[in-house]
């Protein structure tokens, strides 16, 4: 016999048997290839706490229950506050905040278990938010919540004029966003960045794509004759997140093809002032919080829906129908001849 008390029985239970040889884990009864794959979570919880899977009824309840109980007490929000500001590790986060989901309740076993089931996502998920993705990713919404008459804010203020719905308008504004001269050049953006892999590739490729007469994107601005002032926040966003813990390399190759990229610009294109936009490192920002490519865009309108509320909401308040001239500039001497086709008067 060892002194560690391996393969001593120091107690029984209900509630999990391994079996090293067979290879099997059964959870109170059920196999775990049975269980794990069908059940929600929160079966599971009430198989293990009741010894028995729950009636839909006692499920409802129970998933009430625990809905009741996922919210942090202050001083857990605090707690977190101060562990993301001195970059804990997330384990050690949940450690200090775990202590204190009960507090100020009468200590009664059940009804701590029940908390600290409940409460684990909700410390997990908000620590991690707090951490680096919190700020970088607010600093991204705040950025672009609204930014004048633009494309799709325009689109959302002429629908609504129409004493339309804001509804329509809002889904009229995610059509306008969409287009790649909009809302859509972040992921061509980071694109071009991974297409030029390193450093010493970015004349070459960057240089091809002017010569075909490509736009490169994330760059160019109707409004901005200098560089876009979020272009700004957003990289030093950027410099910020990856300093923390992202993949530098990558940081340091989007910043040697923007400077290439504004060179190239300039002496192929002296006659226009074309600089870095905010889709630039919108996209090495949300690619670093690892965000899919495909959600580039949609992460926007999460941003600029603020925007285009407030503008529909004003134009409500304050606007009348935007009802534009335009100017024609077609012909006016064509006669309509059903025979002979359109003619002009001789
Ligand atoms: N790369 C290369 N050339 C460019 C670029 C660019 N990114 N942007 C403009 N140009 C050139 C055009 O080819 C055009 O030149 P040409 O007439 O000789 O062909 C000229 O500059 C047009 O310049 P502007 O009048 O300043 O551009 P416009 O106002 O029509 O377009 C736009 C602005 C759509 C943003 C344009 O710069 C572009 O396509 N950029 C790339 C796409 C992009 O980054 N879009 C995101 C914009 S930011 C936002 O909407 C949130």
């Amino acid at each position: 016999m060892t002194g560690d008390l391996e393969g001593v029985v120091a107690t029984s239970t209900r509630l999990s048997h391994v079996d090293g040889e067979a290879g099997r884990l059964t959870i109170a009864g059920y196999a775990v290839e049975d269980l794990a794959p069908h059940a929600r979570f929160e079966e599971v919880a009430y198989l293990l706490l009741y010894g028995r899977l729950p009636e839909p009824s006692e499920l409802v309840r129970f998933t009430q229950d625990l809905a009741a109980r996922r919210a942090l007490p202050p001083a857990g929000w605090e707690v977190l506050r101060a562990a993301a500001a001195a970059q804990a590790l997330p384990m050690d986060a949940l450690r200090m905040v775990a202590a204190l989901a009960s507090l100020g309740r009468q200590e009664d076993p059940a009804e701590d278990a029940l908390t600290a089931i409940a409460s684990f996502p909700t410390s997990v998920g908000a620590y991690w938010r707090l951490r680096s993705r919190a700020r970088a990713l607010e600093t991204y919404l705040n950025t672009v919540c609204d930014h004048g008459l633009n494309a799709s804010t325009f689109a959302a203020r002429v629908i609504i004029s129409t004493r339309s719905d804001v509804i329509s308008a809002i889904t009229g504004a995610v059509g306008a966003l969409k287009g790649p001269l909009h809302g859509g050049a972040p992921a061509p953006a980071l694109d071009m960045v991974f297409e030029i892999g390193t450093p010493e590739r970015a004349e070459t490729v960057i240089g091809a794509k002017l010569d075909r007469g490509e736009r490169l994107m994330g760059f160019g601005h109707r409004i901005y004759r200098v560089r876009d002032p979020r272009a700004d926040v957003l990289a030093q966003a950027a410099q910020r997140f990856y300093a923390s813990g992202g993949d530098q390399r990558l940081y340091h190759l989007a910043q040697q093809v923007e400077a290439t990229a504004l060179r190239l610009l300039r002496e192929r294109k002296p006659e226009r002032r074309l600089d870095t936009n905010v889709e630039f490192y919108t996209a090495l920002l949300l690619h670093g919080l690892g965000f899919p490519a495909a959600l580039f865009t949609p992460t926007f309108a999460v941003g600029r829906v603020v925007g285009w509320s407030a503008h529909c909401l004003e134009q409500l308040r304050d606007g009348r129908l935007i009802r534009p001239q335009s100017v024609y500039v077609g012909p006016t001497d064509l006669h309509y001849d059903r025979g002979a086709g359109p003619t002009r008067p001789q």
